[in-house]
């Protein structure tokens, strides 16, 4: 699945595949405006890091047009950094916007149009990348994936949370293509429930086995020998490969550990932030607290004065990781190092 992020580039306008809608029904959110891009991402019409990322590599586009008159640099500066603030924790948000901005200062004597081609092209670079990248972290992933096992992921980190294929669905994919018996519990995922509503789907369009569990049933699941083998998504590893995902996932890396059951994260370096040292650095987004009670009942599920408090991502020790799959190989421990060495190159 790669059309749930479509630019078209004659109005540019970003069409979007609605996830809040999903599993009921397809519809598309369209946004013709910086402030459209600010609003899907927040609300989650688009979501997962990678996918954030590559949506907003497209809003610099509609930040641009937008930003017309004399004075658009200014104004195109002011967007991207509105842009760029929009969520705070996948540093994929803030790569893609800061790579947008140093294609224009390398290029800071073209007009208005010219730079429209070029931040267009570009933003198609980075989604035919992404891609590209969650395909090869599916085929270095592979080896970590046996016949038989039960693999439990948290969230959705899958085609619908980059630009296509997924990342920890991605090495689910890869190994049912290459026809290893497997099965997925997908952990339903509070409050959005990204597990439930959007792995699910996903798993379900693939004919991929899987079964949704409840996100408190994980000990229970691993006490009973359910689960072989813990896949999640990343939203920033920092340097010392401490992991921000899904609130929720430290819980399972931690009950993995108990359980002897391996725990990899998988994500592009897109995701790694080495000028972030350790995971007390990570920004966590918190989010509205009656999305625990409100979000997906007729009634409030707690008495309407109930305060409910919502952080949307939780760190995850670097001590529980078993590896970290990216685009250019799997990193183990010391973390620090394996991860530094990716891009020693780039220096
Ligand atoms: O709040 P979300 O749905 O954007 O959070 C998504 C996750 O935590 C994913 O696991 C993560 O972005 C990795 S996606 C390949």
């Amino acid at each position: 699945m790669e059309d749930h992020i479509v630019f078209h580039r004659d109005s540019a306008v970003l069409d979007l595949l609605d996830q809040r809608k999903l599993p009921d029904s397809e519809e598309r959110f369209l946004c013709r405006t910086t402030a459209d891009v600010i609003t899907a991402l927040q609300v989650m019409v688009v979501r997962g890091a990678p996918a954030i990322g590559v949506s907003a590599a497209f809003g610099c586009a509609i930040a641009l047009r937008e930003s017309a008159g004399p004075d658009w640099r200014e104004k195109l500066r002011k967007n991207l950094a509105h842009l760029r603030a929009a969520r705070p924790t996948a540093v994929n948000l803030a790569w893609a916007v800061d790579h947008m901005t140093a294609l224009w200062e390398r290029n800071a004597s073209l007009g208005p149009e010219d730079l429209m081609k070029l931040f267009i092209s570009e933003a198609e670079t980075m989604r035919r990348a992404d891609i590209a990248s969650c395909m090869a972290i599916g085929r270095f992933g592979l080896p970590c994936v046996h016949d038989n096992d039960v693999i439990l992921t948290h969230c959705n980190a899958g085609a619908l949370a980059t630009a296509g294929y997924g990342t920890a669905l991605g090495v689910v994919r890869a190994a049912f293509e290459n026809r290893k018996n497997i099965r997925v519990i997908a952990d339903e995922t509070r409050p959005f429930l990204q597990g439930a509503r959007l792995t699910a789907w996903e798993l379900q369009r693939d004919g991929i086995p899987m079964t949704v569990a409840c996100d408190n049933a994980c000990a229970s699941l691993m006490s009973r020998g359910f689960v072989s083998l813990c896949v999640v998504g990343a939203d920033r590893i920092a340097a010392n490969g401490d992991f921000a995902n899904k609130i929720g996932t430290s819980g399972v890396a931690i009950l993995a550990k108990h359980y002897g059951i391996p725990v990899y994260t998988l994500g592009p370096t897109s995701t790694i932030d080495m000028n972030c040292p350790d995971g007390a650095h990570i920004p966590i987004e918190l989010r509205d607290g009656d999305e625990i009670k409100n979000l997906w009942y007729e009634k409030p599920m707690a008495l309407p004065e109930v305060k409910c408090f919502n952080p949307s991502f939780d760190v995850t020790d670097h001590e529980l990781l078993t590896g970290i799959v990216t685009e250019k190989g799997i990193c183990y421990p010391p973390f620090n190092e394996s991860l530094a060495a990716l891009f020693k190159d780039k220096k």
